[in-house]
């Protein structure tokens, strides 16, 4: 495979033939979960090619970004990125630019004429191709892959950034056209893995060391429902911890509230590997917004739905994202949105200010509340929640709580740093490596996002 790619890319055999190393790839992704998931993929298959990973563009035959459409600003620092590749590209013409994700599938052919020097763009149910399209590039064209096709989930389980936890991929795409959200136009229509897939995969990663997965979808709680066989997200939850005995914990994420169902909570509160976190988006605290936005619930559903999941497993851990700014949202909309944040009592809350996408249903709506209003808005949000975070982190001190450790902390490299079950971030100091495995750590400290403590 390695010397049908080289013979199959002018630009990969130019650069190979003169260092004889195999080629390189550098490749950086910028989005969700799900795309830092996809962009592993694509590594895996080029791996498979014969590449090999490199830090920086400036080392690379091949330079590719792997994008996200979700607001404005996650385009534009795309373009920023492409627009310094241009004089690097002049001194190595050989080299290799790709755009691949959620922002190809967007913006097609549009980014070519942004960013003449691209030379591939390659959309979300194409990434499984990318060594034959780079292959393509080789006749000095350029090449656009989007068409929608089924994806194989064929996956290498050693390419991945962490030993010892992974995402898998339950579900693609999204039916609900929230009226702001691009996410349905890039991602398609929901399709749903069979859970024997599942299992395998999930069996094949702790046969290899993973010893917690996260399942991921758009709205993973309506996982199997295009089935039509019965499938729901608590049957695979169950079955993955019934059949895979060696992950230590069971992730899923994101959900939606019009899906809560009393099965999902007591599949969640019976097996006690299954994460005790959700993130439940509320995108605001006003019927009227809610409404606007096409969410599907109002704020007594989405408080029912959380009372659903409460009642049943204690001490649940919850996150939300907010937008502010909605079109039309006004200080009345906005006060609703702090006096929910105040009530739920969330654990954490991602707040993003609303940023119009072309192709939504919100488009046409324009961007009537000013840039200084939202940003105020988020503050105030995002400092309301710092103080019930805190809060939260400083009634758990004193106890005792099993932390899953993921490595050395970035900010402090004489402490260790791993997750609960509830999803909170936890730093101690450790003598010996322990990652990968379940310390118990009594807490001492904290700060909103983060507690200390000291192995016991
Ligand atoms: N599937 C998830 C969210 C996907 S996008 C869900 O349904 O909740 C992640 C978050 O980005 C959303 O929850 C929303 O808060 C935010 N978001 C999506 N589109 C946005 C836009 N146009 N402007 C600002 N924030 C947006
Ligand atoms: Fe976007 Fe709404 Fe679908 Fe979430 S549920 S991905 S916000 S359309
Ligand atoms: Fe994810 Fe952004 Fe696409 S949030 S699904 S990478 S638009």
């Amino acid at each position: 495979m390695f010397l049908t790619l080289l013979e199959s890319s002018r630009v990969v055999t130019q650069a190979t033939q003169a260092t004889a190393d195999p080629p390189s790839v550098f490749l950086e992704d910028m989005g969700c979960q799900m795309n830092r998931l996809d962009s592993e993929l694509v590594l895996g298959k080029l791996k498979r090619e014969g590449f090999r990973r490199v830090p920086t563009p400036s080392e690379a035959d091949v330079v590719l970004y792997y994008t996200c459409s979700v607001r404005e600003r996650a385009e534009e620092k795309v373009y920023g990125h492409l627009g310094a590749l241009k004089h690097l590209k002049r001194e190595k013409p050989g080299m290799v630019i790709g755009v691949m994700g959620c922002m190809a599938q967007n913006l097609k052919e549009l980014i070519f004429e942004r960013a003449p020097h691209v030379d591939l763009v390659v959309g979300t149910s194409r990434f499984e191709d990318v060594a034959e399209l780079l292959g393509e590039v080789r006749h000095g064209e350029r090449v656009m892959a989007l068409d929608r096709k089924d994806l194989g989930f064929d996956r290498d389980i050693s390419v991945r950034p962490r030993q010892h936890t992974a995402f898998i991929n339950a579900m693609r795409g999204c039916n609900k056209f929230c009226t702001f959200c691009i996410v349905p136009y890039t991602q398609g229509r929901e399709r749903s893995r069979s859970v024997e897939d599942l299992i395998a995969e999930a069996k094949q990663l702790s046969d290899d060391g993973v010893v917690e997965v996260t399942l991921l979808g758009q709205r993973i709680d309506t996982y199997g429902l295009d089935l039509n066989d019965g499938t729901t997200l608590s049957k695979l939850l169950t079955r993955l911890h019934e059949e895979v005995p060696g992950l230590v914990r069971i992730g899923y994420i994101t959900s939606h509230p019009n899906h809560m169902t009393d099965d999902l909570a007591r599949a969640v509160a019976d097996h006690p590997r299954i994460s005790r976190y959700l993130h439940l988006p509320v995108q605001s605290g006003s019927d009227r917004t809610l409404k606007a936005m096409n969410r599907g619930y109002t704020v007594d559903e989405y408080r029912r739905a959380i009372d659903l999941m409460r009642n049943r497993i204690d001490d649940l851990s919850m996150a939300t994202d907010w937008i502010v700014g909605y079109p039309g949202e006004t200080e009345e909309d906005f006060t609703a949105s702090v006096a929910l944040l105040r009530e739920m009592e969330f654990q954490g809350s991602f707040v993003f200010k609303y940023s119009p996408r072309l192709g939504t249903r919100a488009f046409d709506e324009g961007d009537p509340v000013p840039r200084e209003e939202k940003a105020r808005r988020n503050q105030v949000l995002l400092e309301e929640q710092r103080v019930i975070s805190l809060r939260r982190n400083q009634v758990r001190l004193g106890t005792e709580v099993d932390v899953l450790v993921e490595g050395i902390s970035k900010r402090d490299a004489g402490k260790y740093t791993g997750r609960t079950d509830r999803n909170l971030i936890v730093c101690f100091p450790a003598g010996r490596d322990l990652t990968g495995r379940l310390a118990r750590v009594k807490l001492t400290d904290c700060t909103s996002l983060t507690l200390f403590g000291e192995l016991v």
